[in-house]
């Protein structure tokens, strides 16, 4: 059970996001010392949690940023991440989203179609400038994780596949207002089978090989994210290991001198430094199951309903009680997959009990919604606590 301010926690209106920002700083700063040691270049995900004061600390931690829409740029640009320092990724960016990344000079354009390279290079001709490009190639490795965030096998919608190669030079050759400054490769997210990695760094070689035989040599290789965490062992292991993640590729990627390597990760980075606390609203106890009724729900962390995630779940009211019993943990929203977990093993549980329910800083804030026209739930950082 983490230490969690009980007294403090029981004046706050909730449902709350409750962020440890001690967690998160020794996070990032693992992150950045092991990456280091590689001269490895990484870039946050903005779409795992892009709060102002998690973007906050990651920039200062001297990370990059990864935007996957205009309104993420514009807004890693507004909190001072240099421009230099921006990748803009995504399977359908608007004219208007490029035009975002052409006006402030970005990094790099990470290109997911033959059709998108066309377009970047007439908007990036319309305002005379260079579009620098990285090619997103989908690799075909299996990443072995929930369907649902599996992006790099041929049936999914992301990169350019190999049998487009011949003709995205042809179309090149022909863009004079693109330069093409990588490769970019991401194939899925919770990744926890370093294996996986390895599978990654072997295809990656190959591609590149391929495009070396062409006389094309890039700046910068960019393996993208989805490095796993611990949702289980939440308090024991909250730190992924990214001494063994960096060292893996540092072992099987095969960089040419001058050539540059980048990462984009996401939930490794803020997950477990978020908890979402709930309160319970109503014990329900059924013939065959006990329904513990919270008044948070699929509205503010919607991933046990739509991948059936698992997050821990504890009473931080009851903690320590040697009683115990078996709930379905439910939201209010009118949806029966509105449920954290079921025949959760909780203390024996009342209303008006605190909620913690783990791992919730990456894909929960962000993709919260208003169904049921909810009320928004505030996010409450450790450091205001005290
Ligand atoms: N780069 C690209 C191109 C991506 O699409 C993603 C995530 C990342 C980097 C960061 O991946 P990470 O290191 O966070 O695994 N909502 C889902 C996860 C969706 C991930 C989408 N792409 C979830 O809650 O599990």
């Amino acid at each position: 059970m983490a230490q969690f301010d009980l007294q403090k926690f029981k004046e706050i209106e909730t449902p709350f996001f409750y962020y440890d920002e001690s967690l998160l700083k020794e996070t990032l700063k693992i992150i950045k010392s092991e990456s280091d040691k590689h001269q490895f270049h990484v870039h946050y995900a903005l779409k795992a949690n892009a709060n102002n004061r998690i973007l906050e600390l990651v920039k200062q931690a001297g990370l990059g940023a990864d935007c996957v829409s205009g309104n993420e740029v514009l807004k890693a640009v507004e909190l001072g991440f240099e421009s230099n320092n921006i990748a803009f990724a995504g399977v359908g960016k608007s004219d208007k989203e490029i035009n975002i990344g052409l006006d402030y000079d970005i990094f790099s354009f990470n290109c997911e179609s033959l059709q998108e390279l066309i377009v970047i290079n007439e908007l990036a001709e319309k305002r005379d400038k260079t579009a620098r490009v990285a090619l997103r190639i989908n690799p075909n490795v299996n990443a072995k994780t929930h369907h649902y965030i599996t992006t790099g096998l041929e049936e999914n919608k992301f990169g350019i596949n190999p049998w487009e190669f011949e003709e995205v030079l042809k179309v090149l050759e022909e863009c004079n207002h693109i330069k093409l400054v990588g490769l970019h490769f991401h194939i899925g997210s919770q990744i926890t089978d370093l294996d996986v990695f390895k599978s990654l760094c072997l295809r990656v070689n190959e591609i590149q090989e391929w495009f070396i035989s062409k006389q094309i040599l890039v700046e910068h290789i960019n393996v993208g994210g989805g490095f796993g965490i611990d949702y289980e062992n939440v308090d024991e292991n909250p730190i992924a290991d990214f001494a063994a993640f960096f060292q893996l590729f540092a072992d099987f990627l095969e960089v040419k001198p001058s050539q540059q390597v980048h990462f984009e990760l996401g939930r490794a980075v803020v997950a477990q430094c978020g908890s979402l606390i709930s309160r319970v609203l109503y014990i329900k106890n059924g013939q065959k199951t006990n329904f513990a009724i919270l008044d948070a729900g699929m509205t503010e962390l919607i991933r046990p309903a739509l991948y059936q995630s698992y997050h821990k779940i504890e009473n931080i009211t009851q903690a320590g009680a040697q009683s115990s019993e078996k709930y379905d943990v439910v939201g209010p929203i009118c949806e029966s997959s509105d449920c954290f977990g079921k025949a959760v093993v909780l203390p024996l549980t009342k209303r008006n009990d605190l909620i913690a329910i783990r791992s919730a800083g990456a894909y929960g804030e962000v993709m919260s919604s208003a169904y049921n026209l909810r009320d928004k739930a505030i996010a409450v950082y450790s450091s205001d606590l005290k």
